[in-house]
């Protein structure tokens, strides 16, 4: 485990942002995370965890220690006659995961097909594509306390996923680095091809001619028409929740926007397309210094021109008073700002 001072970490985030961490060190396993946590504590450094980058903006340089989880391996730890169980180390890239999944014909992590990023990340924000969330599939994780480095347990529930949500981004944010997650996933078919554009496109394929690796394939199609990829113009996916808002709420905006797109989000709540917000406030193409919203998806910052973390976090602000103003619908960011 080397540590390395004054790193560069534009190659770590999706956004391609110019930062430096004051110390960089990869770890491999939980001996190597506890001396990195020791470290830092003796120096005491504030932390950024990093995974694959792809939800974090980097406002300014990070006057700590930036750790980045390695932890390999894809284990079968539990299997029954419905389910297995695979524990998946945090440092796995997840669509590789997804891929290893397609290969055994597990059921499960089709619809969360090319979502950037790593394992252990994905519980933060319970990550979630075309009808599924992580919460569907996810059985429990390990992680380790920052403060006493002792290993602890997360079942299912006590996680408190919800739409991009977690109990790691509020009670205990900042207290955990997750080093496994094991996944719950089925033996047998067992689709969900609701959302209106992956039905769309799986239309011309009988139920029963569906597999994981189809309804991955049409996932990708979707994704790959409608999302940026980071490494042709850097962007970190929706900059911005989807706003979930009362039914009467909604009602009153849906009379003034007859077209507003929305859904049903549980008993009375309404959750709008922010896209459909930021598109219909005319805000496509904005730009603040190197930052750009997006013309094809108007939910994603792009970072089209070297723009700094404050050109990013500029452009959202105009974006969220502009909505404001229009709707008084509030945009909450998704991802997470730095230092
Ligand atoms: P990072 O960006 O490295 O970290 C994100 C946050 O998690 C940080 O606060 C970090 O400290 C914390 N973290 C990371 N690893 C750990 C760990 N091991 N222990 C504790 N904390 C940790 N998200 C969706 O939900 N659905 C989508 O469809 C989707 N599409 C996207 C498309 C694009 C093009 C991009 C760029 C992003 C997209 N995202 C999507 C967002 C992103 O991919 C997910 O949030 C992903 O889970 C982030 O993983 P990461 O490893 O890159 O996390
Ligand atoms: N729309 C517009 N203008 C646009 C883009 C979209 O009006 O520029 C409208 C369209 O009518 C469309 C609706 O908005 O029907 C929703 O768009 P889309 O299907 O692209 O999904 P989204 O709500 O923008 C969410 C997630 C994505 C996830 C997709 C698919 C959030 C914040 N975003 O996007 O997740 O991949 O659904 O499930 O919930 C991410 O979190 O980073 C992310 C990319």
């Amino acid at each position: 485990m080397t540590i390395i001072p004054d790193y560069c970490l534009q190659h770590l985030n999706t956004l391609a942002i110019a930062a430096k961490a004051k110390f960089f060190v990869e770890v491999r396993d939980n001996d190597e995370l506890s001396a990195a946590l020791k470290f830092a504590r003796e120096g005491q450094l504030p932390l950024l965890v990093l995974g694959g980058g792809s939800n974090i903006v980097l406002a300014d340089d990070f006057p700590g220690l930036a750790i980045m989880v390695k932890h390999a391996g894809i284990e079968l730890v539990d299997e029954d006659e419905n389910f297995v169980y695979l524990q998946v180390g945090a440092g796995e890239n997840w669509h590789n995961l997804v891929r290893y999944c397609l290969g055994f014909h597990y059921w499960g992590l089709e619809n969360l097909s090319l979502i950037p990023g790593n394992v252990g990340a994905a519980p933060i924000q319970n990550i979630g594509a075309y009808g599924v969330e992580l919460k569907d599939v996810f059985s429990e994780l390990r992680a380790m306390e920052i403060q006493s480095r002792v290993v602890v347990n997360f079942e299912k529930d006590a996680c408190e996923f919800a739409y991009r949500d977690s109990i790691f981004k509020n009670r205990f944010r900042d207290r955990y680095i997750i080093t496994h997650v094991t996944l719950k996933l089925h033996k047998s078919p067992h689709n969900m091809i609701e959302y209106p554009a992956l039905k769309q496109a799986l239309a011309t394929i009988p139920e029963a001619d569906l597999t994981p690796q189809n309804i991955s394939d049409a996932v990708c199609e979707i994704r790959s028409a409608k999302l940026p990829k980071p490494e042709d113009i850097p962007n970190a996916g929706s900059f911005f929740k989807n706003p979930i808002v009362s039914n009467e709420d909604f009602e009153n905006l849906r009379q003034r926007y007859p077209t507003v797109v929305a859904y049903a989000a549980g008993a009375g709540h309404t959750k709008l397309a922010a896209a459909w917000l930021i598109e219909h406030a005319g805000l496509k193409g904005e730009q603040r210094g190197g930052a750009s919203v997006h013309k094809q998806q108007a939910l994603v910052l792009t970072n089209t021109q070297q723009g700094s973390g404050l050109d990013l976090l500029a452009l959202a602000k105009y974006v969220q008073e502009r909505v404001f103003e229009q709707y008084a619908v509030n945009l909450e960011m998704e991802p997470r700002v730095y230092p």
